[in-house]
């Protein structure tokens, strides 16, 4: 039997191409692996079709976008993830989901390396291939794009050569990468960062300069997680797609950033991430309101290590999984009621209230019936700012 490689398909030029293009340099029988997680477009189905029409032996679909908004997206919401604290990670969580599918259809199907379409510059191909190696350690990773020089023109010209039914995308000179937590604009006239971006590169998010009526939403978290939106239930995916939806509409979550990936380049990227900017904002409300004071602090150091992991496509390492456990630990008391106004894009928090919460009206109030004794004040700051005083004397005798 000849051997076989899985590839990671999205269905537009590159991996159609790579489809014949890994066959014919490597002999092996190519199947298609197309995930869904909520990038939205085209039905999978055709998707699925197409793959097969491109040359693959076997092309199997997979609905993961529930998985994706429980087993990823919440995580990344209770780490209140952003790299550089800019970006939410949009691409980063999708890749260790579908790396764990093409470990898993490997396996299933007797194949022996997989494949993605990246390209050798970027972050993705690291974090599938970094992936893969942590949970297939025997499996092989090839990259077409990077490996075997296929470029976007030499794809062009094969798909014509072949007949490939694939619509030319050539014209689109940007590079998009989405999923249901946002969408990743690169290349194309961005790359000069003193272009400012156009109308045109957004999808998710209306323009923010467009003021509407606000829109007030009471978001309802238990744990850490949200679990409805003004009442009504819904899955994670659920909430995130609502919050899109809404947030969208406001133009909230538009990011435009100079970004330091992890081969060394700085890349300019636009995003847009409506539902998880508001989501991470309303977290964090919560979070100011039911956690101590020391822990909001650790926990903040711990957010940022927790998004370099996950950037650097370290989503199945050792820290990674122990930092879960740290702030998982964290969402305990993290349950309550976030109100949020969308408006002119921006999600303004604009009332907080939790069974949890440590926020005591009698402690914080200066009217009557404060239960504050202020007199205590004076000798906590006498012994809190001893040391300086100390260090303050010395350094004075010192001169
Ligand atoms: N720079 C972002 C990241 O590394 C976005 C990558 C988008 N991917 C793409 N193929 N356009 O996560």
């Amino acid at each position: 039997m000849a051997e076989r490689v899985v590839l990671a398909y999205s269905g537009g030029l590159d991996t159609s191409v790579g489809i014949g293009w890994l066959a014919d340099a490597t002999g092996k029988e190519v199947v298609a692996l197309a995930v869904d997680v909520g990038q939205g477009g085209e039905d999978m189905n055709d998707i699925r079709q197409r793959a097969l029409d491109c040359g693959a032996v076997e092309s199997v679909v997979v609905d993961a976008k529930e998985e994706f908004g429980r087993d990823y997206l919440m995580p990344a919401l209770k780490a209140n993830a952003m790299y550089q604290k800019t970006y939410p990670l949009v691409s980063a969580l999708s890749r260790p989901l579908i790396a764990r599918h093409l470990a898993r259809v490997a396996k299933e199907l007797g194949a022996d390396s997989v494949a993605h379409g990246c390209t050798g510059k970027g972050n993705d191909q690291v974090r599938f291939e970094a992936a893969v190696a942590a949970l297939a350690p025997d499996l092989t990773s090839i990259a077409p794009v990077r490996d075997l020089a296929l470029t976007r023109d030499k794809a062009i010209v094969y798909a014509e050569q072949h007949n490939l039914p694939i619509r030319q995308s050539a014209a689109n000179p940007y590079s998009i990468d989405k999923n249901v937590w946002g969408r990743a604009v690169e290349t194309g006239f961005l790359e000069d960062p003193w272009n400012p971006p156009i109308e045109d590169l957004y999808e998710y998010t209306q323009d923010p300069a467009v003021i509407k009526d606000a829109d007030e939403v009471v978001i309802t978290f238990q744990a850490g997680v949200p679990i409805a939106i003004d009442g009504v239930a819904y899955t994670p995916l659920g909430i995130v797609e609502k919050m899109n939806e809404l947030a969208g509409a406001h133009g909230v979550g538009r990011i435009d950033v100079v970004e330091d990936r992890l081969v060394g380049i700085k890349s300019r990227e636009v995003y847009e991430a409506p539902g998880a900017i508001a989501l991470i904002q309303a977290h964090e409300a919560l979070e100011a309101l039911t956690i101590e004071r020391d822990l909001g602090r650790y926990k903040r150091g711990v957010e940022a290590e927790w998004s370099n992991l996950v950037y650097d496509g370290l989503w199945f390492s050792g820290l990674k999984r122990s930092l879960d456990v740290f702030i998982d630990d964290t969402q305990k008391y993290v349950s309550g009621d976030i109100r949020l106004k969308l408006q002119g894009g921006r999600a303004v928090v604009t009332g907080q209230k939790s069974d949890a919460s440590l926020y005591d009206f009698d402690l914080a109030t200066y009217d009557t019936g404060d239960t504050f004794d202020q007199s205590l004040s004076k000798g906590f700051i006498e012994i809190w700012s001893l040391p300086s005083k100390i260090s303050a004397r010395r350094d004075l005798a010192q001169q």
